[in-house]
């Protein structure tokens, strides 16, 4: 089964027009050389138009870290409107990061609205899910993801997997520096695949899933490698050129097998 090769840098709360400009000159000079893989960028949404000015013409692809839920325009002060992501060029939007999860309160049922509003939108959702440490550690990892993902699949539907993006991110691995080894993110993908299946063996074949948490030059071809792994969600790794095209180019050497 051949999947979408995906490597989507999440620069979270991270950057200046100056520092932007700087990473993109070096990312649009480079990107040719990733044809095989698709790459994508996350920046804050004030920088939406200008990064979709300076990569337009490139491979990149755009992408914004949040949207609302609400699928009516109007009175929502400080959110952002999926069509307006769209009209600047957006093609994924982030769904349910672990921050917007356990910093702002988003509940697995307003993951999976932002998510059926996305694809309204025109906008691919990378749905973002994963467990704690604390249920790493009692062993609660696959009830976690089956419930992140359930509430998303009863919501949007098995057929609006077909058109979505997930994102495998283990809580205690984002910005920790402590990555899952390649065996502990096969197994959790391997789990969401088998879920998925349940309701729909194609989709759940088709699905391109990412690893994200502590991704960097050194650990990604190892986690590539994996039979279920498809790409990558990188954050702080994604706000160096160096970094983000040393992931780019293990991705790609993963999709030439
Ligand atoms: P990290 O973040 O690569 O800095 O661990 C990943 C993410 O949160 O998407």
């Amino acid at each position: 089964m051949s999947r979408t090769r995906l490597v989507i840098g999440n620069w979270k709360m991270n950057g200046s027009r100056d520092d932007n400009a700087a990473l993109l000159r070096e990312l649009v000079f480079e990107a040719k050389k990733y044809s095989a893989i698709e790459m994508a960028v996350c920046p804050p949404a004030v920088y939406l138009d200008g990064v979709g000015q300076q990569i337009g013409g490139s491979p990149i692809r755009l992408g914004a870290q949040d949207l609302c839920e609400q699928a009516a325009a109007g009175a929502f002060t400080g959110e952002i409107h999926g069509n307006m992501l769209k009209e600047f060029g957006c093609r994924y939007v982030l769904v349910g990061h672990s921050e917007r999860r356990s910093l702002y309160g988003e509940t697995d049922e307003r993951v999976a609205q932002k998510f059926v509003t996305a694809q309204v939108c025109g906008l691919v959702p990378v749905l973002c899910l994963g467990e704690t440490l604390a249920d790493r550690e009692d062993g609660s990892t696959e009830a976690v993801l089956a419930r992140q993902l359930d509430a998303v699949v009863a919501s949007a539907g098995i057929a609006a997997l077909r058109d979505a993006v997930i994102a495998y991110e283990p809580v205690w691995a984002i910005g920790t520096g402590r990555t899952a080894s390649p065996e502990q993110a096969q197994a959790a993908h391997a789990f969401l695949r088998r879920r998925l299946a349940e309701s729909d063996a194609k989709i759940a074949g088709s699905v391109p899933l990412l690893y994200g948490g502590s991704v960097n030059a050194e650990n990604a071809a190892s986690l590539f490698e994996q039979p279920d792994v498809d790409g990558g969600l990188i954050g702080g790794a994604s706000l160096k050129a160096s970094a983000f095209l040393a992931i780019c180019a293990a991705a790609q050497a993963r999709n030439g097998q």
